[in-house]
């Protein structure tokens, strides 16, 4: 603050007094700060917590993706005056961590994850201090520009990686004003009559209505089996609201076959006003032809096993196991459920009977899908022979905001009121000399002192 007023009264005298004169005022600071260091902060002022110095920087990377005009949130948090009259909310909300929505636990299991909308403790501290302080604004010179946001009718990859090399939409859809959520699942041809190697993918929604409606979309891949009928054989991405495209980690590559087709699953929110013919878009980027990718990777789901019988008032749990006959290293996991849902982990049981909580979702919200895309150095590599085991727990008490009606039973189906569960895990497949390398390339960037520990990025 000081050096800002400073500059602003010093310009006029030209640029050399400026740097001799902020010279004296840094060498003045220096020794009043050694004088002063013991001392309380002159006000209470000084020290408190501002809108426009700590709040607003925490909001402008957090929030307004989704809070402001023409995005998904129910309000935009810009200014002073507009989050102010949500103070008391807001605290709750992130002091629990439903917002910003991303439910993957902290301190447990891998926490170097890829676009990680987490917000630190200090950040949780800082606003939970601010609105405890009564919402002040602070000094109005402290408040950051806002942020220029990117132009959402580009692809967002397109900046580090061109325009897509092939783009699939969905079948067009109305979506009216008024009701609650919806489902809309075409499918369509990809169009692509060889098979090609992606190395990235972005799902973009029409804009600006679709990225105020479309909540999350998946674009499932069919392919025909031998008798002709068009089977699902895995997943090609996941969208949902606030997210960008995926680049594939470098030494992998999803197959995308020849004369496959998308089933789309949008689903949609009635934003108050029709929105005619909305259409998705599916953009790929693809290898070169002929590229021999080093891995093929591939976004499955995996079930959880045995009947869900929710008793009224009651909980349950399932679990679901899986080994493979060579090494894997899992790239993402993201926990599927409904309404009752209200955890997922997914642990290894390594060869050796040791086991690792590898991730855990504990306040898992069916309204939020996420698939959490492990960094590089962080994804887990299961040595052949390992277990993976997926456990998910299931409530039907009155604790649970979401059940329909606590009083009745509730079982497997795939209405949005009936149960399921399976977890999507990009999974990429590794021989026995391949695991050997990677194991060891990792070990010898942790012991040069790579990567951070936190997983933020
Ligand atoms: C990815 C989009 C997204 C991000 C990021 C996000 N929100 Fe939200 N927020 C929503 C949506 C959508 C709702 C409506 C409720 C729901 O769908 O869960 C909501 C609801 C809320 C509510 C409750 C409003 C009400 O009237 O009940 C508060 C408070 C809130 N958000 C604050 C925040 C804050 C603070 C941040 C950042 C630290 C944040 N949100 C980040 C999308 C987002």
């Amino acid at each position: 603050m000081a050096s800002k007023s400073a500059r602003s009264i010093l310009q006029p005298l030209g640029p050399g007094a400026l740097v001799l004169a902020v010279l004296a005022l840094l060498a003045f600071h220096t020794g009043a700060f050694a004088a002063q260091q013991w001392h309380e902060p002159a006000s209470a002022d000084e020290a408190a917590v501002t809108f426009t110095r700590d709040v607003a920087p925490i909001l402008q990377e957090n929030c307004q993706i989704c809070h402001r005009p023409g995005s998904v949130g129910p309000m935009s948090l810009l200014t002073h005056e507009q989050v102010r009259l949500y103070a008391p909310l807001i605290k709750d909300k992130v002091a629990a961590r439903e917002m910003p929505p991303y439910h993957l636990d902290t301190g447990v299991g891998i926490q170097a994850i890829k676009n990680d909308w987490r917000l630190s403790e200090e950040e949780i501290a800082t606003i939970v201090a601010w609105v405890d302080a009564g919402a002040p604004e602070g000094d109005p010179a402290d408040m950051p520009a806002a942020v220029e946001w990117p132009d959402f009718r580009k692809w967002q990859l397109e900046d580090r990686l061109g325009k897509p090399d092939h783009v699939i939409k969905s079948k067009p859809f109305t979506v009216p004003a008024e009701g609650g959520d919806l489902w809309w699942r075409p499918r369509v041809e990809t169009g692509l009559t060889e098979d090609r190697l992606v190395r990235a993918l972005e799902v973009r929604p029409s804009f600006p209505a679709g990225r105020q409606a479309v909540h999350h979309a998946i674009p499932r891949l069919l392919s025909q089996n031998e008798e002709g009928e068009w089977v699902r054989t895995g997943s090609l991405s996941e969208y949902a609201m606030g997210k960008v495209g995926e680049i594939l980690p470098a030494d992998a590559a999803r197959l995308l076959p020849a004369n496959s087709m998308i089933e789309w699953d949008a689903h949609y929110y009635p934003m108050g006003y029709v929105i005619e013919d909305d259409q998705l878009e599916l953009g790929l980027w693809f290898y070169p032809d002929g590229y021999e990718a080093e891995f093929t990777q591939n976004l499955r789901l995996y079930p959880l096993q045995g009947d869900i019988a929710l008793a009224p008032g009651g909980t349950a749990m399932t679990q679901g196991f899986r080994r493979w006959d060579h090494p894997v290293r899992i790239d993402s996991f993201q926990p599927h459920g409904h309404v009752h849902l209200h955890a997922m982990s997914m642990e290894a049981i390594y060869p050796d009977g040791s086991r690792e909580l590898l991730s855990m979702v504990s306040n898992f919200n069916a309204r939020w899908h996420h698939s959490y895309i492990y960094d590089d150095d962080a994804s887990p590599m299961l040595p052949t022979g390992t277990v993976l085991v997926l456990t998910a727990w299931y409530d039907n008490t009155e604790a649970n905001p979401l059940t329909p009606d606590p009083e009745v039973w509730y079982s497997r189906g795939s209405r949005t009121t009936d149960e399921m569960s399976h977890a999507w895990l990009a999974i990429t497949h590794l021989d026995e000399d391949s695991y050997e390398r990677l194991v060891t390339e990792r070990e010898r960037k942790k012991e040069a002192g790579g990567q951070g520990s936190d997983g933020r990025n």
